[in-house]
């Protein structure tokens, strides 16, 4: 049984109104050119450095600090908001998969023997996102599990993969498919039947989120499942190599293609009888076409053909829905969140952001949960984000809009907790447009700007962190830190997120005198943030959370 009742802090009061303010893909690091963050005009985030000093500093964002495997590993949303929320660090979806494979454990869990009982006359098929990125998926897992399978009895192996550019460099696809396609012939030569059957760019095939586009969901399913595409090749080298000569073609967005055999028909659609895993670890991208392949009833777009298949996740995805309900590696058991607690103890939650970041202040927040803990006691709304542009085109996204809401749900008086993500770094960041990155790094400080306005007026306390770094590098850089050419002498944007430490301010005229930051915490992280946010409720926070970033000495 857990005792939800959380001491009373011993000197700070509750019943304040608290912003909770992230900043999505927005890390500290040196200024130069490549830093939009320091060339945009942000006079608002400029001010809670420089005003108060001992009420700003730095966290960690990236790898251990998150629960990823190493500190190479750069951070994300998802590991992000789940320490944010949590206040502890758990082993991501990352490692728990490279323990599974490494243990063989995998193998023995119910989810492969589900799959297993189609390996006798059915198709094994993997559908995921081909990179090294380690925010999603990672190569070097799915060529473990490819060889794992087939050790256990897979003969018949199909491939549909979307290609990243996102968290990798764009054009790197071409290297990860010949890795891929050599695993494959080594396959090949012990007599599995080995191959790529379909594919796609990760942005516009399969890898929507919080239901934005489901016709990204459906171009894909067109492609693995039907086997049907405008875009027919014999291999998905040459077919990357063809669709990237387009105009403005790039990984993140190529459009569907099917790899054929010599008369023209696809090598690979899913049909009855046949195993389909969706090797992504991570989940807010897989939700929607875990939905597709699962649910028998469905109605967000014409499927067609609904095959007769077992499909498993390398992960659950969403631990409310049990979706999917098989799954090769168990979640990470994120239990107890910040948000549980709060609601428990009578603070009122009011949570909002734009489709393409929504579930990050809601589900990644919760623990990879979807719905509300309490209904009585909170409220998200989310805000429509513009689908099927890049948000290089419009930088602003909807700041303005999210921050009207918090403001008005700070003056309404109604919530004691205001928790908010401006995507703009982020999104805009992984467009690899820097000019526009700049625009979108001055929405999102304009936003903090009207949030903190509303804050002063009704004598609250703001907290105003990141999840982890993005708009402050855009290029490639060397070991000594030296921007990178490639062969054309052009240079290599960075469209991926980075190692960067984040910044974390805290203040408002409700924050008590003598608050600041505690000086014996030096390698806080992420998930001392929400001790911190507890004591602002003027609670103590449970004692197996990471300890709270603040003091309070008396003057
Ligand atoms: C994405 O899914 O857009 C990127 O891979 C990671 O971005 P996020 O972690 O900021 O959502
Ligand atoms: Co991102």
């Amino acid at each position: 049984e857990v005792s939800w009742k959380l001491p009373d802090h011993p000197k700070l009061p509750k019943g304040k109104t608290v912003a909770v303010v992230v900043l999505d893909g927005w890390g500290e690091a040196v200024p130069n050119l490549y830093n939009c963050i320091h060339v945009a005009q942000t006079p608002a985030m400029d001010a809670l450095r420089l005003t108060a000093p001992e009420k700003w500093r730095l966290i960690r964002a990236h790898g251990t600090a998150v629960g990823l495997p190493t500190d190479d590993d750069m951070g994300n949303s998802e590991v992000g908001h789940n320490a944010l929320g949590a206040g502890r660090i758990y082993a991501q979806g990352a490692k728990l998969v490279d323990l599974a494979l490494a243990s063989g454990k995998i193998y023995e869990g119910e989810g492969f023997k589900y799959i297993k009982e189609c390996f006798e006359s059915g198709t094994l098929h993997l559908i995921g996102l081909l990179s090294d990125g380690g925010v999603h998926s990672r190569i070097d897992q799915l060529q473990l599990l490819l060889k794992g399978a087939s050790e256990h009895g897979a003969k018949r192996i199909r491939l549909h993969i979307l290609t990243d550019g996102r968290d990798v460099l764009d054009g790197s696809s071409v290297g990860f498919v010949e890795t891929l396609e050599n695993e494959l012939s080594k396959l090949r030569e012990k007599g599995v039947d080995a191959q790529i059957a379909s594919g796609g760019g990760r942005m516009y095939v399969t890898m929507d989120r919080y239901e934005n586009d489901w016709g990204v969901v459906k171009r894909g399913w067109d492609a693995q499942v039907l086997g049907e595409s405008q875009h027919k090749f014999k291999s998905a080298i040459e077919a990357i190599k063809k669709l990237r000569e387009e105009p403005n073609a790039n990984d993140q967005f190529l459009p569907p293609f099917v790899i054929v055999d010599e008369n023209g028909k696809a090598v690979g659609p899913i049909v009855d009888g046949d195993a389909v895993v969706t090797f992504n670890f991570r989940a807010d991208r897989m939700v929607m076409i875990a939905k597709a392949l699962e649910y028998g009833d469905f109605d967000k777009f014409d499927r067609v053909r609904f095959p007769k298949i077992h499909y498993a996740g390398m992960l659950q995805y969403d631990g409310e829905l049990k979706l999917p309900s098989h799954y090769l590696v168990s979640p990470p058991e994120i239990e107890r969140t910040s948000g549980e607690y709060l609601v428990h103890n009578g603070v009122r939650t009011f949570a909002c952001s734009e489709t393409v970041k929504f579930g990050h202040v809601t589900f990644f927040w919760n623990g990879n949960r979807s719905g509300y803990f309490n209904p009585e006691m909170e409220e998200y709304v989310e805000i429509p984000s513009d689908s099927g542009i890049s948000f290089n085109v419009k930088p602003k996204m909807k700041a303005e809009e999210i921050a009207e809401k918090a403001r008005d749900a700070i003056l309404s008086g109604k919530f004691h907790q205001v928790r908010v993500n401006l995507p703009n770094g982020d999104m805009v960041g992984h467009t690899g447009d820097i000019q526009a990155t700049v625009g979108a790094c001055e929405a999102a400080d304009a936003a903090v700007k009207v949030i903190l306005d509303a804050v002063e007026q009704v004598g609250g306390i703001f907290v105003v962190t990141a999840d982890h770094g993005n708009a402050e590098d855009m290029v490639k850089r060397n070991k000594k830190g030296d921007p990178l050419l490639d062969k054309g002498g052009n240079l290599q944007i960075l469209t991926s997120h980075t190692l960067q430490p984040v910044p974390i301010a805290i203040g408002g005229p409700g924050l008590a005198p003598g608050v600041r930051f505690r000086k014996d915490v030096p390698d806080g992280g992420l998930a001392n943030v929400a001790a911190t946010v507890m004591n602002f409720h003027g609670y103590e926070a449970p004692t197996d959370y990471e300890p709270t970033l603040i003091e309070v000495v008396d003057n």
